[in-house]
């Protein structure tokens, strides 16, 4: 057992959670980071070390692996879990809904099991604006608040959506010492201003930033805008975009709240800018940090795509003391800059 107090990062080496391991290094805390690779790269580890000067200890284990989750938590002094492992692929967890909630369910009562034996009792969980559904299904829910009824469409929103109930339960059962942040992401993009980390998609990005950015590489010819038929200023579909060393300190500030209260806690934020930005803006952004008009064409609809996910961002104001930043322009420019010194992110080109 270690004497220092450690922050655990499940999923720390992917795109969030590296951002946020240096974020939490850079402020003095220490670190370890458990992940199963399936969707990220040691590698991150590696970048992590060369901004930071760090090298944060990784753990290679599934979550869903009671064992070897018992000695992470016996072989650290783990004081509080910031728990990012998840999948997160929309149009798969459809296909394979079984996988997506062993893994992303299982795994966080797994996690749970291990923190109440050990004695740790603070989590900030990555949830997703993904919990609200279409909340354009309500008048006046646009922008978003936390109190939004919510309504996920997919397997993966569901997965979300039953962690934040199973986390809410466990609350009301130990409300004297459980103290849990669940964070409603919007859409994170960007990468680190150094160049050195990013988003590293495997396979054909879904993602509208990712894709765009191979489109910019010559990887893919063009990108297709799924429908301009919406009710917005262009016709194409309003998001929150925010930077992801934004969110990340998001998370920091998360962690601070929880680790300030006197007693328990069980609470949702949302982590957005409160502004939304179209497609066609998008592309037009990101066409100019490249310096070049990209191709695009534009198709149907994509199946489950809304008019509008855009947060209202107040109560993370008040009450975390946290904004965004950086503007989308920044993103874009972040993204460019990883994009062209890695193209392939961490994985050997094709
Ligand atoms: C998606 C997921 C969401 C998840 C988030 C981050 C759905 C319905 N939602 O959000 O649950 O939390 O990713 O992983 O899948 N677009 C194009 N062409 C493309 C790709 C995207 O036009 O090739 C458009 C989409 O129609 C959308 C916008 O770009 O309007 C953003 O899409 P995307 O980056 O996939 O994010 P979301 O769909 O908002």
């Amino acid at each position: 057992m270690t004497e220092s107090e450690y922050v655990l990062v499940t999923g720390g080496a992917g795109y969030i959670g590296s951002h946020t391991v240096v974020e939490l290094v850079q402020a003095g805390r220490n670190v370890v980071v458990v992940d199963n690779l399936v969707n990220s790269s040691e590698e991150a580890l590696n970048r992590i070390e060369t901004i930071t000067k760090v090298r944060v200890p990784f753990v290679k284990a599934d979550l869903r692996d009671a064992a070897a989750m018992s000695k992470l938590f016996t072989d650290y002094k783990i004081t509080s879990v910031l728990h990012f492992a998840s999948l997160k692929a929309v149009g798969e967890s459809t296909k394979i809904p079984l996988v997506y909630f062993d893994n992303n369910v299982t795994g966080t009562i797994s996690l749970l099991n291990a923190m109440e034996a050990h004695g740790c009792h603070s989590i900030v969980f990555s949830s997703s604006a993904t919990v609200y559904g279409d909340a354009t299904r309500f008048e006046n829910m646009i922008p978003i608040p936390e109190n939004c009824p919510l309504g996920p469409t997919n397997a993966y929103g569901h997965t979300k959506s039953t962690i934040e109930e199973i986390l809410r339960d466990y609350y009301a059962a130990n409300e004297k010492t459980f103290r849990a942040a669940i964070l409603r992401y919007f859409n994170p993009i960007g990468a680190h201003p150094s160049g050195l980390m990013g988003e590293d998609p495997l396979g054909v990005p879904n993602n509208l930033l990712p894709f765009l950015a191979q489109v910019a590489t010559g990887r893919r010819e063009k990108l297709q805008v799924f429908g301009n038929d919406y009710a917005s200023r262009d016709g194409t579909p309003l998001r929150d975009y925010i930077h992801v060393v934004d969110l990340a300190k998001g998370h920091l500030a998360a962690l601070a709240k929880i680790e300030s209260v006197s007693e328990g806690i069980c609470r949702e934020w949302n982590l957005g800018s409160g502004h939304g930005t179209t497609v066609l803006e998008v592309i037009a952004k990101f066409s100019a940090a490249v310096g070049r008009d990209l191709p695009f064409e534009v198709v149907g609809r994509r199946a489950g795509d809304v008019l509008d996910l855009t947060a209202a961002p107040q109560r993370a104001a008040d009450e975390l003391h946290w904004k965004t930043q950086l503007s989308i322009d920044d993103a874009c420019r972040d993204l460019w800059n990883w994009t062209t010194k890695y193209p392939y992110g961490y994985q050997k080109p094709e």
